[in-house]
């Protein structure tokens, strides 16, 4: 599970190196919500490599209504970006795995074993619809573990339907499910009640990833300003199982 510690210093500058890699974000251009030119890409993974991440697996959306993405149009993307990223001069190693919504695409995929682009340790990143609930989640849950893959459900702290039982992290986690919040959530930047629900995973030890779920610099500017608005400060990240991936 994640440490954290209430020990960073004031003013120090932002270092999530601890963290090392990151595991969610939208920075392949033009197929997801997320970056539209190469150019943006690699000025994210610039800032990516200056907050201290060595590596970032990025995981653009596969949601059959909105972005029908596969893995030959990904890891297409993934080239482009890689190359440009390289152009600049970057450290930064770049991978690429998707973020599942949990919909009929997905599940016939599973159903017929086909090929998923998975996070290190054959994670399998999935979403969740924000406002009305599944009816099968746990099922589904348990056909991915069926499947050989270990699941990990993207920003968790983000389904509100789940506030007035938050126990279900808890049996979530106990069901083999790994639970990814988002950073910013720390931050308030997605309102106070996901900033609760944050900090209510991260007190109950339930946390097995940060991610920055970038989609734009605006993301990575409010992460770089953490200390500023004195939230950042408050806490000290280690993505332990990535590390030790
Ligand atoms: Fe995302």
């Amino acid at each position: 599970m994640l440490n954290w510690l209430f020990d960073k210093k004031k003013n120090e500058k932002v270092n999530l190196s601890h963290i090392g890699i990151d595991l969610h974000s939208h920075i392949i251009p033009g197929i997801d919500d997320g970056v539209e030119t190469v150019q943006e890409s690699v000025m994210m993974a610039q800032k990516m490599q200056e907050l201290g991440y060595s590596r970032m697996v990025t995981t653009p959306h596969v949601m059959w209504d909105c972005y029908k993405n596969t893995p030959e149009i990904i890891l297409a993307g993934l080239e482009d970006v890689r190359h440009e990223v390289k152009k600049a001069g970057l450290t930064i190693q770049i991978d690429a795995a998707a973020e599942y919504f949990i919909d009929e695409h997905f599940i016939s995929l599973l159903a017929n074993e086909e090929q998923f682009l998975t996070l290190p340790g054959n994670r399998l990143l999935v979403e969740l619809p924000y406002s009305t609930p599944l009816m099968n989640t746990f099922e589904t849950l348990f056909s991915i573990i069926g499947k050989g893959y270990q699941p990990v459900l993207a920003h968790p702290e983000r389904y509100t339907y789940y506030y007035s039982d938050p126990s279900i992290y808890k049996k979530l986690v106990d069901q083999g499910c790994e639970l990814q919040v988002n950073i910013l959530s720390l931050g308030g930047y997605y309102g106070e009640n996901v900033n609760k629900m944050a900090e209510w995973l991260l007190r109950n030890n339930l946390i097995s990833f940060l991610g920055t779920d970038a989609h734009r610099m605006q993301h990575l500017d409010l992460i770089n300003k953490g200390d500023k608005n004195n939230w950042l400060s408050k806490y000290h990240f280690q993505n332990e199982k990535i590390i030790n991936i």
